[in-house]
């Protein structure tokens, strides 16, 4: 396989060639947002829907965006171009650059842009046959979980805490509402209905999530965008687990109890099904 093809301000190069400098302010201070894209057919997935998201990070930490959308679109095509896989997972993301150490915005640094490119894993089959185990956490983080701030400690240590528990994920709980998960959004079934947390700035708006929803109205799947109540999701019919990354995951063991039957869901075999169907028709798109 030829090595990774990376892009970083301006420069395509090699992975190992890619440095930056210790006082960038990603390094120092987690200063910065990003976006993960999938990439099916060499074609990136969705990306209208990620630059607005990655415009609305910028804007939220008021970083000034260094590119329009037609330039993104061509560097993330130019990495896709570059590296193997029709499947990819593109990894971008921008800091507010390189400057003395000092809280406050520095008045001249330059945003620093790297986008890298890995390919696309499929969830095993054996975890979509067999759905995986969660486990339930307080939602430790902070009150703007809407951007996609690459300061992600509080995510790392509750994905790590799921883990040494022997669980794929933590579905997040503040007070007494599910918001997400550390690095997924979250969807339950309930008598044959979808429901997901409607979008506050306690949660990620997941692109896959909107997708979901999409589909559900498309095809005539009842959907509601409605709070879940701790009790509702341990009542669940079905849990599903959503990302770019995962795309969506079906839970069968929540806080070593099984989720519905425990196994998963003709709900989740349904809307799995279209979504490798719309995958497929992007694959096949000109
Ligand atoms: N994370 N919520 C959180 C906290 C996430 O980190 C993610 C994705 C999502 C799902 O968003 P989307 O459907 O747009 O991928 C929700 C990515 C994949 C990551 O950090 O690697």
């Amino acid at each position: 396989m030829a090595p990774a093809t990376v892009y970083l301000n301006g420069d395509y190069l090699p992975l190992e060639q890619a440095c930056v400098p210790v006082l960038d302010r990603g390094f120092i201070f987690g200063d910065g947002v990003y976006e993960v894209i999938p990439v099916y057919g060499r074609k990136a997935f969705r990306l209208e829907h990620h630059l607005q998201r990655l415009k609305n990070s910028m804007q939220a930490v008021r970083l000034n965006n260094p590119h329009t959308d037609e330039e993104w679109s061509e560097i993330i095509n130019n990495v896709v171009e570059r590296n193997d896989g029709g499947d990819q997972s593109i990894y971008l993301q921008i800091t507010r650059g390189v400057a003395n150490r000092d809280h406050r915005f520095p008045g001249d640094a330059v945003p620093t842009v790297f986008v890298m490119s890995n390919l696309f894993v499929m969830v095993p089959t054996e975890q979509l046959e067999h759905g995986v185990s969660a486990i339930t956490l307080d939602d430790i983080r902070w009150q703007y979980c809407s951007i996609k701030s690459i300061a992600l400690l509080p995510n790392i240590l509750l994905r790590q805490q799921a883990v040494e528990q022997g669980a794929a994920e933590a579905i997040l709980l503040r007070g007494n509402e599910v918001t997400e998960g550390a690095a997924s959004n979250v969807f339950i079934v309930k008598d044959g209905v979808i429901i997901t947390p409607p979008k506050t700035d306690c949660l990620l708006p997941g692109i896959t999530r909107d997708l979901i929803v999409e589909q559900a109205h498309e095809h005539a799947m009842p959907v509601e965008e409605a709070i879940i109540k701790q009790q509702e999701l341990l009542a669940a019919d079905e849990i599903w687990l959503t990302s770019s990354t995962k795309e969506i995951l079906p839970v069968t063991r929540l806080n070593d109890q099984n989720v519905g039957t425990g196994i998963p869901g003709p709900v989740w075999k349904q809307m799995y099904g279209l979504y490798q169907d719309y995958k497929q028709t992007l694959r096949e798109a000109d």
